[in-house]
């Protein structure tokens, strides 16, 4: 029988510079889409899909990161006696339960794929495991991961959420080289991290949700700089297609937003403020009598 995935580790040591000057002390996964930050949707998604083990890669300057997720006795008691309690029940949401939370620092941004790397004592040794990268927010009925992990319990292997880009974003992303297209799921035999367009094997971009073996983790261990000077996730997952055939594309149902940058953070902001329904019917209105405010931009 295949092991259940039930580790999640969440890369959050970049530097978020797209974010300049807000990120100079606010963690990038801290800021709000709506109202909630945007490492409580990664891990409402990485909870629907059975992950109980949660493993974060931080670095100097997060602290408001770990505070997050600790219990607030005062806060919460003052909720209690007022009765509020829908948003007593809100707050407790975020709270994770002692020893499910691990933290390991990553001293230098020498890429994702050493971020991950920087994990591999937590581990267990014969179990796969998720990577969710939370800048990566994705709307979806069935929360992207769950997806993922439905389909890895038929395919086992390694498994990346994909999504067609157009041709003039290829260049930004890892890219699928497909063997057997079967529809939701790809097997692939090869992963180019950010090709130029001419020597992009497909549009088939590969996003911050991964699930990934071992022995995927096993090449992180002699992993050289790749493309951008970093330790690429990606040239190890291409090492373990070398080794093992093993890993396979995941078309997921529902819309990604980037928000590792300001434009895709804005759609995502007003994507997820036009679902709310305590939010809708005003903000639909401010946006269609609305005129740029020159002046709020300086
Ligand atoms: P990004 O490429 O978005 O980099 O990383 P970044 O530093 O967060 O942001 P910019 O580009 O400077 O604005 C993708 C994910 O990988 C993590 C980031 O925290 C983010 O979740 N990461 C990246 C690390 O944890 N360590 C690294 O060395 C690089």
């Amino acid at each position: 029988m295949r092991k259940k995935v039930t580790t999640a580790i969440f890369p959050v040591a970049g530097l978020g510079t797209r974010f300049l000057p807000a990120t100079k002390s606010i963690p990038k996964e801290i800021m709000t889409l709506v109202d909630r930050p945007l490492i409580q949707y990664a891990i409402d998604e990485a909870r629907a899909a059975g992950i109980t083990e949660f493993i974060f890669v931080t670095s100097r300057g997060k602290g408001a990161l770990e505070d997050y997720f600790d219990h607030s006795p005062q806060l919460e008691d003052t909720l209690r006696q007022k009765g509020k309690d829908e948003l007593l029940g809100k707050l407790l949401d975020t709270n994770m339960d002692s020893g499910a939370i691990a933290y390991v620092r990553q001293h230098k941004a020498l890429g994702l794929g050493h971020a991950v790397w920087c994990a591999r004592r937590l581990l267990a040794s014969d179990e796969p495991f998720a990577v969710m990268l939370p800048d990566d927010v994705i709307a979806s009925d069935t929360p992207c991961l769950q997806q993922m992990v439905e389909a890895h319990a038929e395919t086992g292997g390694n498994m990346v959420a994909a999504m067609e880009v157009p041709d003039d974003k290829v260049s930004s992303y890892g890219v699928l080289d497909i063997k057997d297209d079967m529809g939701s799921v790809v097997s692939v035999k090869g992963m180019v991290e950010k090709p130029p367009l001419d020597q992009a094997p497909s549009n088939l971009a590969v996003i911050g949700r991964y699930i990934l073996t071992p022995e995927t983790m096993s090449h992180l261990d002699q992993m050289k700089t790749g493309a951008g000077g970093e330790i690429q996730l990606t040239d190890a997952i291409a090492a373990e297609i070398n080794r093992s055939e093993n890993v396979y594309g995941y078309r997921f149902k529902g819309q990604r937003f980037d928000c590792g940058s300001k434009a895709g953070f804005l759609q995502a902001t007003v994507a997820f403020g036009l679902a709310r329904d305590d939010l809708r019917e005003e903000f639909q209105n401010y946006l269609s009598d609305m005129m740029p405010v020159r002046s709020a931009a300086q």
